[in-house]
């Protein structure tokens, strides 16, 4: 969709990434680790400064037990680089892992390239998790359950009670739990991120993946980590090492300097992107698209059945040629799409003024 709203020259709210930029003061420290020389090979977990503070800060947070810096937290080239590596480590072959569609596109091919076999159950479309269905799917083939929270592309946050169902239905298993938690920071309207690290249930069987990318409004940069119980950090490094061995080091002693001078930066990420999400609702409650609830990350479900009759596919492709706004087919993140499900999703981690043109172009259809 990005390459077709390029082409038609249509506002680009489809792929997730801010077109605003980092914090001036991080890109500054960026440049002066590279001018002070910091340009070679960092150790394979990761730069001892960031895993540290990374460490304080989830220990500030509350973590089912005491994170390591040593032991539990990995710095890798991108959340995606470190789920690769999470699937290769821990699924083998025929192993099954559950999926809730719609999911993340990384997931899927990862498990499939590790043997293992996705399973996939979907979120129902008021927003429940499928419990029931989870118990009966899962056997003695079940490795892992993945949670993404808050979630791409709907924007669900999994909250206590959620987690709480989660690990009564895994009590006496010995299935893992993945928790793609790479919008922890932004969670809208008072809601709060519960990451799995906290639920002591399933915290020493889980691994949480986090996004310096999102978190820092630098996708670009493809910088985040991994924090899990010593045993799974043990087995995931091992895959990791020769992936890419290690992640680029100016930005990981700039991410360093820029939370430990920073200490309640992440606070701030939600702020932006609650005026941004308030913004782009406000405005398109005067069309005839219907607004999905938006609990965190950067996006907007919007139901366009009043609209159009068209699949969600051929109408994003119509808004990007005709109207000039491209978005993202929710049908995508499905293995099998619902029938009749006419969802676009939205991103609006933009600047005030595209998020101004774009809804005005949304409430003439
Ligand atoms: C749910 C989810 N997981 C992982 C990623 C990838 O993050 P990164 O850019 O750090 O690889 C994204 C990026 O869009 C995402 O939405």
């Amino acid at each position: 969709m990005s390459a077709l709203a390029a082409k038609y020259k249509a506002i680009n709210l489809s792929q997730g990434f801010p077109e605003f930029n980092p914090d001036p003061s991080l890109v500054e420290m960026v440049n002066r680790a590279m001018q002070n020389g910091l340009n070679q090979y960092s150790p394979m977990a990761g730069q001892q400064s960031l895993r540290q503070v990374l460490a304080d800060r989830q220990n500030s947070w509350g973590r089912a037990f005491a994170i390591d810096p040593d032991k539990h937290i990995t710095i890798v080239p991108g959340a995606t680089a470190g789920l690769f590596s999470v699937f290769q480590a821990l699924v083998m072959p025929g192993d099954a892992v559950i999926l809730f569609d719609p999911s993340y596109d990384s997931y899927a091919p990862s498990i499939v390239l590790a043997g293992g076999v996705p399973v996939r159950l979907s979120i129902n479309p008021d927003g429940t998790y499928p419990f029931e269905e989870l118990k009966q799917v899962i056997n003695n083939k079940t490795k892992l359950v993945v949670v993404n929270t808050p979630h791409n592309p709907l924007g669900l946050v999994f909250d206590r009670t959620q987690w709480n169902n989660l690990a009564n239905i895994l009590l006496d298993t010995r299935i893992m739990v993945l928790s793609d938690e790479v919008y922890e920071h932004m969670v809208l309207d008072g809601a709060e991120h519960v990451s799995v690290l906290q639920i002591p249930e399933l915290a020493h069987r889980a691994v949480a993946v986090s996004s310096f990318g999102k978190t820092f409004h630098a996708t670009g940069w493809k910088l985040g980590y991994v924090t899990a119980p010593e045993d799974l950090t043990q087995e995931i490094r091992k895959v990791y090492q020769f992936l890419a061995f290690a992640a680029n080091t100016p930005m990981q002693i700039a991410a360093a300097e820029f939370l430990s001078t920073n200490p309640h930066y992440e606070k701030s990420v939600s702020t932006v992107m609650q005026q941004k999400r308030d913004l782009f609702a406000s405005k398109l409650r005067g069309s005839r698209f219907q607004l999905l609830p938006c609990e965190g990350a950067y996006f907007q479900i919007v139901d366009y059945s009043r609209i159009s009759e068209l699949a969600d596919l051929d109408f994003a492709v119509h808004l990007t040629e005709t109207l000039g706004v491209a978005s993202i087919p929710v049908s995508a993140f499905y293995q099998n799409p619902p029938k009749g499900q006419r969802w676009l999703r939205f991103c609006f981690a933009k600047n005030d003024d595209t998020l101004l043109k774009s809804t005005e172009l949304l409430c003439q259809l």
